[in-house]
């Protein structure tokens, strides 16, 4: 099995003490982590820790850093502390990208609410963007009767993610690739309702005064994938537009 023990390619800078956080922390730990540099996104999702797997200090780090909350990036249920002694690992750029647990729960409620009025209860839910699964996750808690798809190209994402839901005994079928290429090879029985997430890479989308456009994620999603959609799945009956 990979070795997925952290490494560090960053050079740290001091200067960013955070009292009591290092407080908190076992002596030995204390001079270490008073070197880290500030774990923002910066760091996790552009800078040198994007492709590298984080520790369990450089987690609850870019928590503090980021949200002045040690347990920010709470996942499958679990804090950092707790999802990282089951074994679970995430990379730089994951930490960042993923749903986490309070907005998991919101999003797999609002989904839950609109299937109810699908005419069948039997479900599949398809993430194209895996990521950490976590969406896909809750999404499943609260569609009962569901099974799961995801899709993820990043090959070291997706090595990650699936030894992840192994550990957690998690029932996701998960696919190295594109989604695009790999999805019109998927054909679903008729009384199958279909239920698609999609989180694509914001990439530049983002803009601190016009928001999120959807027009600019990385895929475009307003024109991909509806269309995909719209396409390999004609009869079926598809939940697209559900938001908080
Ligand atoms: C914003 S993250 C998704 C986060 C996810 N919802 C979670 O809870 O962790 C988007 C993911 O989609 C993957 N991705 C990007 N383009 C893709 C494509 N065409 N097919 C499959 N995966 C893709 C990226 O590597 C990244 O891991």
């Amino acid at each position: 099995m990979q070795d997925y023990t952290p490494q560090s390619s960053c050079s740290p800078f001091t200067g960013f003490l955070r009292r009591g956080y290092l407080q908190s922390l076992p002596s030995d730990e204390r001079q270490r982590n008073a070197k880290l540099p500030v774990h923002d996104r910066a760091l996790l999702l552009h800078g040198c820790k994007r492709n590298e797997v984080l520790s369990l200090s450089e987690i609850e780090q870019y928590g503090l850093d980021s949200f002045g909350n040690a347990d920010c990036v709470s996942i499958n249920g679990m804090p950092p502390r707790e999802w990282y002694g089951c074994g679970i690992r995430l990379l730089g750029r994951t930490a960042v990208e993923c749903t986490r647990d309070a907005l998991g729960d919101r999003i797999g409620r609002d989904v839950a609410s609109v299937a109810r009025r699908m005419p069948s209860d039997r479900l599949v839910v398809i993430d194209p963007f895996a990521g950490s699964c976590n969406t896909l996750f809750w999404i499943l808690r609260h569609l009962r009767n569901s099974e799961g798809i995801a899709f993820e190209s990043d090959p070291q994402v997706f090595g990650l993610t699936h030894r992840n839901l192994a550990m957690l005994g998690q029932r996701i079928e998960l696919i190295n690739g594109d989604y695009e290429r790999l999805l019109e090879g998927y054909s679903f029985p008729q009384d199958r309702g279909v239920v698609t997430f999609v989180a694509p890479p914001w990439g530049t989308a983002l803009d601190d005064v016009q928001g999120l456009d959807l027009n600019r994620t990385t895929p475009p999603i307003n024109r991909g994938y509806r269309a995909s959609c719209a396409a390999i799945f004609p009869a079926q009956d598809a939940l697209r537009d559900t938001s908080l």
